[in-house]
């Protein structure tokens, strides 16, 4: 397959992936609306509103479930701001098919500001920062003094902010993310992610002073597990 092809697949692939947005009435959008509600609950007492979404390790749902996450409150009227902060394999952009050529790290380098590079959605109420220009040092970059002026500034805009973030077990820039976030939801994919390195995850963010707010289970199979329900509990 050429390379323009590959693209628009996996374009494609992850629009349809946008389940909230183009099948609203499914289950599985109404679980992103139920997690949407505990998200609401946790916030009542205490300010919850910048959310890092992670897990142990890579394709276990974190972009997906952040994009659904932030349409799902999109749609009750808040004003969201999704981060694409997967310095390494940046994805959110496809879901709302919008290019990847300026972002997060092009205002953490100071080389742009915030206003112009936040790029609107089809969604109304949900803006994007895409990841921006890859760096060759990611894990530097979010460290930079710059990143947390500009969480205070999307603070002061948005009324919920939504992290996208690479996996917690293969590099570090997670825990940094969750010390920043008022609180951190682990995604854990149904047979495909091992007890230990959740366990190994939750330990890291927990460690890092991140605030877990609960766990997603994804991909699970109801055909599979008929006794079980997909859960969404406090850790
Ligand atoms: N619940 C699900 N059911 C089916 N496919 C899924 C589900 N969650 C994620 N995927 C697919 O799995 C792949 C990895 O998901 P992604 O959200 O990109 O993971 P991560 O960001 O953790 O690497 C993507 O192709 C995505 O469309
Ligand atoms: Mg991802």
């Amino acid at each position: 397959m050429g390379r323009n092809r590959v693209r628009r697949k996996k374009r494609l692939e992850k629009e349809r992936s946008l389940i909230t947005f183009f099948s609203p009435k499914s289950p599985i959008s109404e679980q992103y609306r139920t997690i949407r509600t505990n998200i609401q609950f946790a916030s009542i007492d205490t300010d919850t509103r910048v959310i890092t979404i992670t897990s142990a390790s890579p394709g276990e749902g974190k972009s997906t479930t952040a994009a659904n996450l932030a349409a799902a409150l999109a749609q009750q009227d808040y004003k969201v701001l999704l981060i694409d902060a997967d310095l390494r394999k940046p994805s959110c952009h496809y879901y709302f098919n919008i290019d990847n050529h300026l972002g997060l790290t092009n205002v953490l380098l100071n080389r742009n500001n915030l206003s112009e590079v936040v790029r609107e959605t089809i969604i109304p109420n949900l803006s994007l920062l895409t990841c921006g220009t890859i760096p060759p040092n990611p894990s530097e970059i979010l460290g930079v003094k710059r990143m947390n002026s500009l969480m205070n500034e999307v603070r002061g805009f948005y009324d919920y902010v939504i992290i996208d973030s690479p996996p917690v077990l293969v590099v570090t820039d997670a825990q940094l993310l969750a010390q920043k976030s008022d609180g951190v939801i682990l995604v854990v994919s149904s047979g495909h992610t091992i007890r230990e390195n959740a366990k190994k995850a939750k330990e890291l963010l927990t460690h890092a002073r991140g605030k877990i707010l609960g766990v997603i289970l994804n991909r699970y199979n109801r055909k599979i597990n008929k006794k079980d329900h997909l859960y969404y509990g406090d850790y």
